[in-house]
Order: C-alpha cells, then sequence, then structure tokens
C-alpha cells in the first residue's frame, strides 16, 4: 500500500518536486486509468504542497475543457478555449505562470480565495489532452522552479496513463 510520505516539508523547492515526483511515480505504478491516476495525483499534490487552495485536471473533450478529479472547492465545469488562464494554456500548449490572478484578463475565479495559478498543458502525441490547474491564496505562489516541478508531474501522469488501462 502506498504510504504519503511528507518529509519534504521545508526542503529547498527543487528537492520537495523531486521528492514528490518519486511519490507521484511510485503512487501512480502499475495503473494506467487516467481518471484513477489524476485522481490520486491531484491529493498527493493538495496533501503534499504548501500553500494550494484547489488542484486539478481539466480533459479536453474535442471542444472544450471539462472538469475532472481534483481537490479544493467545486468549480466550474466547463471551460471554453478562448477562455481562463486554463484556456490560454490549451491554446498556447505553453504553461501559464499567473502571479497576480486579478491582473490577468478573463481570468476566472472559482475560488474568491484564489490569488495566483499555474496551468500545465497536457499534450499526448501532439494531441491536446487536457490540462493541469493549480490555485494559491498567495500572490506569486508559482515560480520558474513550479513551472518545472509541474510540467515533470504532469509528464509522469501522461506516461503512466499512455497505455491500456490494465
Ligand atoms: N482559474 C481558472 C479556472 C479554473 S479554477 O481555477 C479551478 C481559469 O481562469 O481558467
Amino acid at each position: 500500500m502506498f504510504q504519503l510520505d511528507p518529509s519534504a516539508a521545508g526542503l529547498p523547492k527543487v528537492e520537495a518536486y523531486q521528492h514528490l515526483a518519486g511519490q507521484a511515480e511510485a503512487l501512480l505504478a502499475g495503473e494506467a486509468d487516467p481518471v484513477a491516476c489524476a485522481a490520486n495525483l491531484a491529493a498527493l499534490v493538495y496533501h503534499l504542497l504548501p500553500g494550494l487552495n484547489w488542484c486539478g485536471f481539466y480533459f479536453f473533450d474535442g471542444r472544450e475543457l471539462v472538469l475532472g478529479p481534483f481537490q479544493g472547492r467545486p468549480a466550474c465545469v466547463r471551460i471554453a478555449l478562448e477562455r481562463g488562464v486554463c484556456g490560454a494554456a490549451a491554446r498556447s500548449r505553453e504553461t501559464q505562470v499567473v502571479p497576480d490572478v486579478h491582473a490577468f484578463p478573463g481570468h476566472i475565479a472559482c475560488d474568491q480565495a484564489s490569488r495566483s495559478e499555474i496551468v500545465v498543458p497536457l499534450v499526448r502525441s501532439g494531441t491536446l489532452v487536457g490540462v493541469w490547474d493549480v490555485d494559491s491564496p498567495l500572490p506569486g505562489r508559482f515560480d520558474g522552479e513550479d513551472k518545472a516541478g509541474m510540467e515533470a508531474l504532469c509528464r509522469i501522469w501522461l506516461a503512466a496513463t499512455a497505455g491500456p488501462a490494465r
């Protein structure tokens, strides 16, 4: 049985993300179901990274982004690609790091407490699968180290879910 290891608390960010990536590899090992892996990854990140109020997945259904597994308060279910930080990440296929969500034109406030946000596009073999979205109540919570760390976590999810579910 997987044991959640909180020992990264207090480590420098780069090392904390390395620790988190190791935990994610172990947690997703042997399971390829995209929803199950997304649910467990969201729970892992939410419980191991400090200063978050929401993290989770939106999956692309071919038209818009649809809410997937997450941790935090209930969120908006559908996001058009023209809208929000999630839409910007999906359209550009570039990670969006937003230090102040109030300064981001078109930001969608699912939780009024959110002050900063990072959204990583999930692209498999050139196809948009969805986005990984993380919110913080702290302004400027996410930087380049978070970008690298979150992108690494997304690669772990993409690799784990690349094959048949079982
Ligand atoms: N803030 C996002 C919407 C999703 S919630 O944060 C969960 C956006 O602007 O796309």
